[in-house]
């Protein structure tokens, strides 16, 4: 208890006698101020001390004269009130500085915006330019190259390949299938994969290889995971495919599948309602109508082999059809 007192009395001491300088950058000299208004502090432990030490000093020091400029000193925050003022100031100071920030901020977004809109391509844009490269092309190499060097669509950007086509071009009949798989992507063929194998049976069965039919499809690059390919990509590519089917100019479109039918003939109806009939298909870019036959997929097939007999009536179909030429 008795020291607790002494340590007390100590700190008042050295309190009294200007112990507040050390927590000055530069000390104080008192005798160039008036009127210094001095509290007494009882600090209780020495923890308390630094806090009550700052009540101990002068509220507001008045400095005279020409030392007004020479002692210039960071004062420290003697009071609460005046703390709470300097926070507030500060608080004011931050809230300015933020709405500065801000403002530039939003001035680097619509820039960066404005700069992002000079880079940004509308699908418009991109079906715009795939239709002109398209239509300049007039031979089939030159449509092949136009699609290969073009990068309009995402799909290439993780294909190892484009896949044109494979086939005879001069036959009567154009197969086009969904998208590449694995192997079609790695090889540059379409239906050169376990579904293909499945599709070349099912023309073999009608007595029929790949030297009498044309076969792509309507998309050129493998969908990653073999995802289905979204409108977009089927928009885009769609123009390449139109020209395809102009430049080939076959007697009859076999359509593979449902993405197949959906994306050339426009029909969401289920394929099961739409197999093995021949349509009439009169697209804009043909001045003709073209026979149109749609079939399973190979790969759906491969899942429901009980749609195997369907598909087999449908390329019995097909075959008395393709005696006409
Ligand atoms: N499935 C398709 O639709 N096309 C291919 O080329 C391969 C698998």
């Amino acid at each position: 208890m008795t020291k607790k007192v002494n340590i007390i009395e100590a700190l008042e001491f050295y309190c009294d006698n200007g112990l507040e300088e050390i927590i000055s950058e530069k000390p104080q000299n008192y005798f160039a101020q008036k009127d210094v208004v001095k509290k007494k502090v009882i600090a209780k432990t020495a923890n308390d001390f630094s806090q009550k030490i700052s009540n101990s000093v002068p509220e507001k020091v008045e400095i005279k004269t020409a030392e007004k400029t020479q002692i210039s000193f960071v004062k420290p925050i003697f009071s609460t009130s005046e703390a709470l003022s300097t926070l507030a100031q500060k608080s004011q100071q931050n809230n300015q500085d933020m709405a500065i920030v801000k403002k530039v901020s939003e001035q680097d977004s619509i820039q960066n915006s404005i700069q992002g809109d000079q880079k940004f391509i509308s699908l418009n844009e991109i079906v715009a330019k795939a239709k002109k490269l398209a239509g300049n092309s007039k031979t089939l190499a030159e449509l092949r190259s136009a699609i290969e060097n073009f990068d309009g669509c995402n799909l290439k950007k993780m294909a190892t390949n484009t896949v044109f086509c494979d086939g005879n071009p001069n036959s009567k009949m154009m197969v086009i299938g969904e998208a590449p798989g694995n192997h079609e992507d790695l090889q540059g063929i379409p239906f050169c994969g376990d579904s293909g194998k499945v599709l070349d049976g099912m023309f073999r069965a009608i007595n029929m290889t790949r030297e009498n039919f044309y076969i792509t499809n309507v998309i050129f690059w493998r969908p990653p995971g073999n995802r289905r390919p979204t409108d977009e990509e089927l928009a885009i590519c769609r123009p390449f495919v139109e020209r395809h089917i102009e430049l080939v100019n076959p007697e009859v479109l076999v359509l593979v599948g449902a993405t197949s039918m959906t994306a050339l003939l426009g029909i969401t109806e289920p394929i099961s309602n739409i197999r093995g009939k021949f349509m009439d298909f009169s697209p804009k870019f043909l001045s003709r109508t073209i026979k149109t036959f749609t079939v399973f997929h190979p790969s759906y097939l491969m899942r429901q082999s009980a749609k195997k007999r369907l598909a087999w009536i449908d390329m019995l179909n097909l075959e008395k059809f393709l005696q006409q030429f």
